[in-house]
């Protein structure tokens, strides 16, 4: 099977580079070998390429920075899965679009289910909405929507966090940090593992998977939901930074942590205040078997350990 990675160079990206299933033909790309604001190199990618799949994990992901460069954006995020889509309804193949809990406005209160109405708040939220509605105009497309993606390499919360801690640790400051707003961190290893199921691959690594269900691609449903288990406030994943950041002797000590609000700490992006996605079918239409989030956090900082300074 042939898949088509955008991304390559993304925290996502990287990880599926280096998870890749054996069986799959990988042609991994960055933003040197393909311009994801460039509609018709998109196209030609395609038609040249011709994958069985496009895996599209490359996406303007700079939520606030999109408030001032919403053209820039949407041509990423909703122009590039709308080309890919054009051009593999002509060639045959597949689009797996990976999108965001910021489709959802955070309003409700409880986990959001995939089919659900979108109402996003922010710029990047309504390009990535965007992004789905054009994916989803290829038949057999899929999108598999995540939540508060990080790893061990890139620019993400936990390794912001893991810097932050030291440095107040030693100047004896508190760190703040937003603590109402909720959802599930989603570790990269596990998200890429849930990627390579929804095109019916099985990863070397990632999750505790022990089904062996690989079907979801073909049976499985257009919109799929995949973060990991259960739920935290930015806080709460910021304690959880420090404690197993020390248990993995990647900080002397933590700092302390105080609870912010999200009016303490104006963004220009709005963002959802409780974005939880409910996976439960998803998960079962994968079949893999979700770690705790804090559970994929410690595998993280121990990666993030073996890779020394
Ligand atoms: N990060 C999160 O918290 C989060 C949460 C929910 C969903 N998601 C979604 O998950 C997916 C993966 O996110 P991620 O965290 O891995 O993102 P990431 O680390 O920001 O990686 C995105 C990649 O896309 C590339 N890219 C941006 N503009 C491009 C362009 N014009 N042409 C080619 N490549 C371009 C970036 O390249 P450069 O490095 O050169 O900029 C980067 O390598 C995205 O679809 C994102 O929307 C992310």
């Amino acid at each position: 099977m042939k898949v088509l990675l955008t991304g390559r160079e993304g925290q996502l990206g990287r990880t599926l580079v280096e998870s890749v299933p054996e069986g799959i033909e990988l042609i991994a790309t960055g933003r040197s070998e393909l311009d994801l604001s460039d509609g018709s190199a998109c196209g030609v990618a395609v038609a040249e390429l011709r994958p069985d799949w496009v895996l599209n994990a490359g996406a303007y992901t700079a939520v606030d920075r999109a408030e001032s460069e919403p053209e820039l954006a949407d041509a990423v995020n909703a122009g590039a899965p709308g080309a890919f889509a054009r051009a593999l309804a002509k060639t045959g193949g597949r689009l797996l679009q990976v999108s965001t809990d910021f489709v959802f406005n955070g309003a409700q209160g409880s986990p959001y289910r995939p089919e659900q109405a979108l109402d996003p708040l922010g710029v990047y939220g309504a390009t990535k909405a965007a992004g789905e509605m054009a994916a989803l105009a290829l038949p057999g497309a899929r999108v598999l929507r995540t939540s508060w993606v990080y790893g061990p390499v890139g620019k993400n919360f936990c390794l912001t966090m893991l810097r932050l801690h030291a440095a107040k640790a030693a100047a004896g400051e508190p760190l703040g940090v937003v603590a109402d707003q909720v959802g599930c961190p989603t570790a990269t290893h596990t998200l890429a593992a849930a990627c390579w199921r929804a095109i019916g691959a099985d990863s070397a690594v990632g999750s505790t998977n022990t089904a062996t269900n690989a079907s979801a691609a073909n049976e499985g449903p257009m919109i799929l939901h995949w973060s990991d288990a259960g739920a935290a406030s930015w806080y709460d994943f910021a304690v959880a930074i420090g404690e197993l950041g020390v248990a993995a002797g990647l900080l002397d000590r933590a700092a302390v942590v105080r609870p912010l609000s999200t009016a303490d700490y104006p963004t220009p992006a709005q963002r959802p205040s409780y974005s939880l996605l409910d996976c439960t079918a998803s998960r079962v239409a994968l079949g893999l078997e979700p770690l705790q989030w804090r559970a994929a956090l410690a595998q993280v900082l121990e990666q993030v350990a073996a890779q020394g300074p």
